[in-house]
């Protein structure tokens, strides 16, 4: 397997940025929706304790990804795709980068203007504030839900190709030659 895409499979870089991307994503999913629902300040702190760190290393990431696309060039549509899906798959993938870097954004936004930094992972035991009281706490909420919605169509559609179609979407995404 080559470290960059080829014409029919995804190179080195971009299938481990794409895999690592989606667990890291079911996390922050998983530990913000948890942090948002948990009252206990202590739990909630702690959530955040990976929350925030795995946040600022998606956005990271994300960044990187958009670095490597300038060197890399994505393997053509499979032949049997109608035009209409790689139009839909092309705009599905533009909105979860957007969604991605927004996310990094308005989650780092909150972070700084709250002044969480020293609760989470100061140990002073304080009081968290309280986050809907800063502006970026809204488009966080949205962005979140609309992330959720994307991933499962993303992931429906990557599905559909593999058990229904049995064509090489998914296996051009993995590690090895084919
Ligand atoms: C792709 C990146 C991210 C995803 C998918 C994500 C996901 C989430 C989700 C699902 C929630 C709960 C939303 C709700 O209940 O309305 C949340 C809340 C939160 N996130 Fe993120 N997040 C990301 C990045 C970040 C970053 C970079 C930071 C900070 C540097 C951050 C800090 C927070 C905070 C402080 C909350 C509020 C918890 C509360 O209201 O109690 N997030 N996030």
């Amino acid at each position: 397997m080559s470290i960059k895409s080829t014409n029919a499979h995804y190179g080195f870089v971009a299938v481990t940025i794409h895999w690592l991307s989606a667990f890291l994503i079911l996390a922050l999913i998983g530990t913000g929706f948890k942090a948002a629902d948990t009252l206990d300040p202590v739990v909630k702190a702690r959530i955040l304790s990976a929350h925030v760190p795995i946040g600022i290393t998606i956005f990271l990431l994300t960044l990187a990804r958009i670095g490597w696309w300038c060197f890399d060039t994505k393997p053509e549509a499979l032949g049997n795709t109608p035009k209409w899906q790689e139009k839909l798959a092309k705009g599905i993938h533009f909105l979860l980068y957007l969604i991605m870097l927004g996310m990094g954004i308005s989650g780092l936004g909150m972070f700084v203007l709250s002044g969480a930094g020293v609760v989470i992972f100061g140990g002073t035991g304080e009081a968290l504030p309280d986050f809907t009281l800063y502006p970026p706490r809204v488009p966080h909420g949205i962005g979140a839900r609309l992330m959720a919605i994307l991933f499962i169509l993303h992931a429906g559609a990557a599905l559909y190709h593999h058990f229904i179609k049995r064509d090489a979407t998914i296996r051009r995404m993995w590690f090895g030659s084919n």
